[in-house]
């Protein structure tokens, strides 16, 4: 067992794609309910809705960014998987700016149960953005493959269980 498992996750099982679901998802949340109160519907519970989601998705931004990193880390630097990675990087770190402005500018629609044109504005920004990162963030790893073990012939008990893969360690720079 190694420590940087701890921010890593293990061979296989790494921790930045399952928290960027729950990042995403709580993004979506947001723009869906900003969609839905500035066409009128659930106005006063959809603009709530959407603010909550927006702060819950960035503080699930925090860790997603932070095991991000960890990985980002490792990349060669200057290498194409390096560049896609950054360009991954750069995109999410702008939605999340779009999406902080939109918090902090909208705490006031919060209030008053009305999400107004400019946090709405800075909400679909990020959502763009968001969209864009999460394109390269899939090219990051189907299609430059990293931290992809690709052990088709492994047994389904051992595919699924919490356990380091020895044999492809080395090949992930573990
Ligand atoms: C809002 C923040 C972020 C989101 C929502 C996000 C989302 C994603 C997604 C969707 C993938 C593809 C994996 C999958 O399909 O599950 C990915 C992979 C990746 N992302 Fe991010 N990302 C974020 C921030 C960052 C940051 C700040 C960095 C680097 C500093 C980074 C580095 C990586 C790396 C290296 C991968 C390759 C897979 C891995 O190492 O786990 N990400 N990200």
């Amino acid at each position: 067992m190694k420590l940087s498992y701890l921010w890593k996750g293990l061979p296989g099982h790494p921790i930045h794609p399952p928290l960027t679901d729950a990042t995403i998802g709580a993004y979506t949340a947001g723009m869906v309910m900003a969609v839905a109160s500035v066409i009128g519907v659930a106005h006063t519970a959809a603009a709530e809705g959407w603010w909550l989601a927006l702060v819950v998705g960035l503080l699930v931004t925090s860790l997603t960014a932070l095991t991000g990193l960890a990985d980002w880390l490792t990349i060669e630097w200057g290498s194409p998987l390096w560049w896609t990675a950054t360009w991954h990087l750069l995109s999410m770190l702008t939605a999340t700016g779009f999406f902080l402005v939109a918090v902090l500018v909208g705490h006031s629609g919060y209030k008053h149960g009305a999400v107004e044109s400019l946090p709405f504005i800075l909400t679909l920004v990020g959502f763009v953005f968001l969209t864009v990162g999460g394109w390269l963030g899939g090219a990051v790893v189907f299609v430059h493959g990293m931290r992809v073990l690709n052990l088709t012939g492994e047994p389904p008990g051992r595919a699924v269980s919490p356990v380091p893969h020895p044999e492809k360690e080395m090949a992930e720079g573990g």
